[in-house]
């Protein structure tokens, strides 16, 4: 087996949602792997931090604020990205959020911060990177969906709906930049120990949250919650050269959730 198959070496990504959690890990995942890695989220100080950690790794690094679900901001962000480290050849589009609200009560606000962020600008934003890649003769695009995309979950119906959108988003980006060079590939993450994972907890009542997440936890066949790493890892086998002959396809990493 040849370990340079998982090298990152030369290559330039970009990571949204990457201040905290999974998109944190992907980074520093990257940096070790030999990537130069732009990060970008709505605040700077958190980026920043991250930012260090991947120059730690000695590797060049760039943080800019970019609200992901404002369509007037994703084209700035791929030419700030390009102008300080030259390309894009790999794209996480891994922001995210949720709100919770049963179906009845959806409010239309609601439907659209989580469809604008998870849906719309992931779409707007690998579009705008894919124009950088298809110049360049080929790239590699990964989308942060969620095993809420495969099974239904209440209370959080447009989450769930959004996020079986970024599985077929997955789908026809990989079918038509295919020419292009471009493999675009979705991981479906399961219950990951970050703050997003953290807040469906909150809605108990406080003496109650840790016993209820214990539970939770107990629920997944492999008995526990993931790390925001074990994500990050799976992200590297799809950007590297190591899953050159996969494209349009979706990875759930969740202790085996899906199957109970
Ligand atoms: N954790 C889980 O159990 C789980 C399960 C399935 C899927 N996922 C998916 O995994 C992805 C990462 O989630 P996570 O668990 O790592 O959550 P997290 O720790 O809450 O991180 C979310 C990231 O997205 C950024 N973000 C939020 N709103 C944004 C916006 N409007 N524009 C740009 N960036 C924004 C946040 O930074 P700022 O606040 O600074 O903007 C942060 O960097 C999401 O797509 C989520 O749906 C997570």
């Amino acid at each position: 087996m040849d370990l340079s198959q998982f090298s990152l070496e030369g290559k330039v990504a970009l990571i949204t949602g990457g201040s905290r959690g999974i998109g944190e890990a992907t980074a520093i995942a990257f940096a070790r792997a030999g990537a130069d890695v732009a990060v970008t989220s709505r605040k700077l100080p958190d980026l920043e931090r991250v930012a260090d950690s991947v120059r730690n790794e000695g590797r060049r690094a760039l943080a800019v604020a970019t609200h992901v679900g404002r369509m007037d901001q994703l084209q700035p962000l791929v030419d700030e990205v390009v102008a300080e480290l030259g390309t894009i050849d790999i794209l996480v589009n891994n922001a995210g959020t949720n709100f919770f609200s049963p179906a009845i009560e959806m409010e239309e606000r609601a439907w659209d911060a989580v469809f604008n962020l998870d849906l719309k600008g992931l779409f707007f934003l690998s579009q705008a990177a894919a124009r950088v890649m298809k110049e360049k003769g080929g790239g590699n695009i990964i989308n942060i969906s969620s095993v809420s995309g495969l099974k239904v979950q209440v209370p959080t119906a447009h989450y769930s709906i959004a996020k079986a959108g970024v599985i077929m988003a997955t789908k026809c980006m990989a079918l038509e930049w295919a020419d292009f060079g471009i493999r675009v590939n979705c991981i479906a993450p399961g219950a990951i120990e970050t703050k997003l994972y953290g807040a469906i907890f909150e809605l108990a009542p406080e003496d109650q949250q840790a016993k209820q997440k214990e539970q939770a936890a107990r629920r997944i066949p492999m008995q526990r919650v993931g790390e925001p790493r074990e994500i990050a890892d799976a992200a590297l086998f799809l950007a590297a050269n190591a899953a050159s002959y996969m494209t349009g396809q979706t990875f759930a990493v969740d202790g085996g959730s899906l199957l109970s």
